[in-house]
């Protein structure tokens, strides 16, 4: 029986693998590429000096003192990372009801900036205003009578975004969902003379169990009562998020965030046909967890779905990723050239 005849009477001159024959023809036809440009790295910073400090939930990645730190983002800037994402684990006794130490000018994520920008001025700074880390319930807002607040919630984080910038933050990425925040911030900053500051808003940040991990890291979830469904988006609504986007568009976001990735690349997708604006895909804590925890225990190629997984945000239309595999990726990549 002439086998290749019968291929050829269904696939006519269609042949698909002719463009995969080769390392050479797979590399001409490649459509997406992963860089380290692509990459912002989230970093966890600590109170205190000499301090590296393991995550359990999250093998390989460390809570750092600011100065350990300062070692870290330069060994990012010399790999070429462009920017850092920075989260604080505050001391216990700091946290409060309102998140007051948001508003303390030199607090620890200020500390932290000021010397990133001292130490590293080539790499772009991204600071979190969400309150969560500063507040003795968990919450990303003001918590009244179980109900968190909106608009007294956004008069804070204006204020906080500030300070940050004050401190030489090139980005605020506001995380905590809550409504007209984007327009107040930029309201806030041009106001204190920030105008080259940017916003990356955490546009559609659905209310997801992947951020597991990261309130370990930050020491949050022995604190959160109750969820955060009432200021996160389900992750059963897409429409909604293009909505909530859209606003973020109007009110002055120079860059959206979709968080988590991988559930979300019909988002990512959406979002960036939709507004063209630079869109980020944040790949959270227990997308991280998942990965490392598979590859140590010998189940999955740990740094081979590390590429694939991000350069999959790329194909889904993402311009970078913030991910806790940055530093790894990076090194890879220069490895490779
Ligand atoms: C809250 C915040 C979260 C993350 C960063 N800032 C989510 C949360 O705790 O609800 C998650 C990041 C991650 O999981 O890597 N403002």
């Amino acid at each position: 029986m002439d086998r290749t005849h019968l291929v050829d009477e269904i696939t006519g001159h269609r042949r698909m693998r002719r463009n995969r024959k080769a390392d050479w023809t797979r590399r001409l036809v490649q459509e997406n590429r992963l860089t380290v440009d692509d990459l912002i790295w989230p970093i966890f910073i600590v109170p205190g000096t000499g301090i590296v400090d393991p995550i359990a939930a999250m093998p390989g990645v460390n809570r750092m003192s600011v100065d350990k730190a300062v070692e870290a983002v330069k060994e990012a800037a010399g790999l070429g990372i462009p920017a850092i994402a920075t989260f604080p684990d505050i001391e216990m006794e700091l946290r409060d009801e309102t998140g007051s130490n948001s508003l303390v000018a030199n607090n620890l994520i200020n500390q932290a900036t000021a010397a990133f920008k001292k130490a590293v001025p080539n790499i772009g700074i991204v600071t979190d205003v969400a309150l969560d880390p500063f507040t003795s319930h968990g919450h990303d807002g003001i918590l009244r009578n179980g109900v968190i607040v909106n608009d007294e919630t956004v008069d804070q984080i204006v204020r906080a975004a500030v300070m940050q910038a004050d401190a030489g933050a090139d980005i605020i990425a506001p995380s905590e969902m809550m409504d007209g925040r984007i327009g107040a911030i930029r309201r806030g900053l041009d106001a204190a003379g920030h105008q080259d500051v940017g916003i990356m808003s955490y546009a559609t940040k659905f209310s997801s169990g992947f951020y597991g991990p990261y309130r370990e890291a930050i020491n949050t979830s022995g604190l959160l009562k109750g969820d955060k469904n009432s200021y996160y988006i389900s992750p059963a609504n897409g429409t909604e998020a293009l909505r909530d986007a859209a606003l973020d568009v109007e009110e002055g976001a120079d860059m959206l965030m979709v968080k988590p990735g991988i559930a979300y690349l019909d988002i990512c997708w959406r979002i960036k046909e939709a507004f063209g604006l630079p869109v980020f895909a944040y790949q959270v804590s227990g997308e991280y967890t998942q990965i490392k925890a598979a590859a140590m225990n010998g189940w999955i190629d740990g740094d081979r779905i590390m590429m694939e997984t991000l350069l999959c945000f790329k194909r889904a239309g993402c311009d970078g990723i913030l991910s806790y595999f940055a530093m790894d990726v990076a090194k890879k990549l220069a490895k490779n050239g």
